[in-house]
């Protein structure tokens, strides 16, 4: 089954390929995705040696069977493929029984009230941020809001003053960064939670009501029964995690909002008129371009697809980007439409490991979104001087600049 948009592609002669490095798919890898949908549903690259799902009901098989597909090899290829030591703490690589702790220690301390108790700040965060444009005629999504506003709020849940913040985002983002084309540095630098090791000595010392100072204290019964508290070094693991996974993936949630809102002005105009469709309409940027296009596993013994068996210890790929586009679940997926009938999207995973720091991220997404509109009801992007960023594992901009009615 091939549509009218695959005959028309380039992407659509020859033999499915898809490489996730290539900067040809990176730019628009729905092309690609949906042929891996129709006619590979079980990808192999033989140049980097894994196996990719893009059906949407393939997707939640490899992400919530923990028993077949493991977490603790890495979660993206390089590291899959490295056997790069994982810290313990950077729980989003671990598997059961100590990923259940990790991960029930992070949700107790993580609470619903500790996100809403953010919302104020936020809100007031976006106005420092954007009042100053108002009246310049333009502005950028990423360098005034996208790359800014995630950092500072995991730096509020944590407790962290701004001075600090900067430098440890920095730190990250050299980590994170490819080169365009090749694939991620697998030495494992990226899980070091040392930038933040002087914060968290501070806080030692000067406890008050947030995440670090709970993180610090609390205490979990391991398999054998036994108390116990997380060590210093995977105090700093968590917090090396929860930057890892909440900034840059936030940032790319703004880009989208800024660029698919510019193309779809009717809908903007809607959300504009009804806010009580900004909700649904995050959901749609969501699942429309998942800011991390791929979630990793290591197949644990011998798997079968679609008649393929993937042999055990192979990475494996749940392409939830193409998974989100699904026409088996999303009735004209391709179609970017916030007034579509619900149906649960896969970009902040599925399952034991499915996103943790979703209720936040879709806060500030939300209030991004309204304080943007208060100021700009209207915006075009100038695309011809956006930037996609080029890592492998998140796809967003790096830069989206807009004009606005002066
Ligand atoms: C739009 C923004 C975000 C996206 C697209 C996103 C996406 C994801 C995905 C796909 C996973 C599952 C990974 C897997 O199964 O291996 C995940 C896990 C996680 N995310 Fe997010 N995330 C976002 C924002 C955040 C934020 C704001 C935080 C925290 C402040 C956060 C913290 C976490 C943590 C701690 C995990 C690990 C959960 C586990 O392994 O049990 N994320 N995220």
């Amino acid at each position: 089954m091939m549509d009218v948009a695959v005959k028309e592609n380039p992407a659509a002669t020859g033999p499915v390929h898809w490489d996730p490095y290539n900067q040809r798919y990176f730019k628009n890898p729905y092309p690609v995705f949906q042929r891996m949908r129709e006619e590979a549903p079980i990808y192999y690259n033989d140049e980097f040696d894994f196996y990719a799902v893009s059906r949407y009901d393939d997707c939640v098989r490899v992400l919530g069977d923990r028993e077949d597909f493991i977490s603790s090899k890495g979660g993206v290829i390089e590291h899959m493929r490295s056997g790069v030591p994982i810290p313990s703490g950077m729980f989003i690589y671990e598997d059961a029984p100590l990923h259940t702790f990790h991960r029930g220690l992070l949700t107790r301390v993580f609470t619903p009230r500790r996100v809403r108790m953010l919302e104020k700040e936020i809100r007031e965060f976006c106005a420092r941020a954007l009042d100053p444009l108002v009246g310049t005629g333009h502005f950028d999504f990423i360098e005034h809001l996208g790359s800014e506003m995630p950092m500072r709020v995991i730096g509020m849940l944590l407790g962290m003053p701004e001075e600090d913040l900067k430098e440890a985002q920095r730190r990250v983002d050299d980590n994170m960064r490819t080169i365009p084309g090749q694939p991620l540095q697998s030495s494992g630098k990226g899980f070091s939670g040392e930038a933040y090791s002087e914060y968290v000595d501070w806080r030692l010392k000067h406890p008050s009501d947030d995440l670090i100072s709970d993180l610090l204290t609390a205490e979990y019964k391991d398999e054998t029964g036994e108390l116990k508290k997380l060590s210093r070094d995977e105090v700093l693991t968590f917090i090396s995690l929860i930057f890892g996974a909440g900034n840059e993936t936030t940032n790319r949630l703004i880009g989208w909002t800024g660029k698919l809102l510019a193309e779809h002005p009717d809908q903007r105009r809607q959300i504009n008129e009804d806010r009580s469709l900004i909700p649904q309409a995050i959901e749609e940027i969501l699942r429309y371009e998942s800011p991390g296009p791929y979630v990793g596993r290591t197949a644990a013994r011998d798997v079968e697809f679609h008649g393929v068996t993937v042999p055990a210890g192979m990475p494996v790929l749940a392409v939830v980007a193409a998974g989100n586009r699904d026409e088996r679940k999303f009735a004209n997926g391709e179609a970017f439409d916030i007034h579509r009938k619900r149906e649960a999207h896969l970009t902040f995973g599925f399952g034991f490991h499915a996103c943790l720091g979703n209720p936040l991220a879709r806060i500030e997404g939300r209030i991004a979104l309204e304080e943007l509109l208060n100021r700009f009801p209207e915006w075009e992007v100038d695309m011809a001087n956006a930037k996609m960023s080029s890592t492998s594992t998140v796809r967003g901009w790096e830069s989206l600049p807009a004009f606005v009615p002066a």
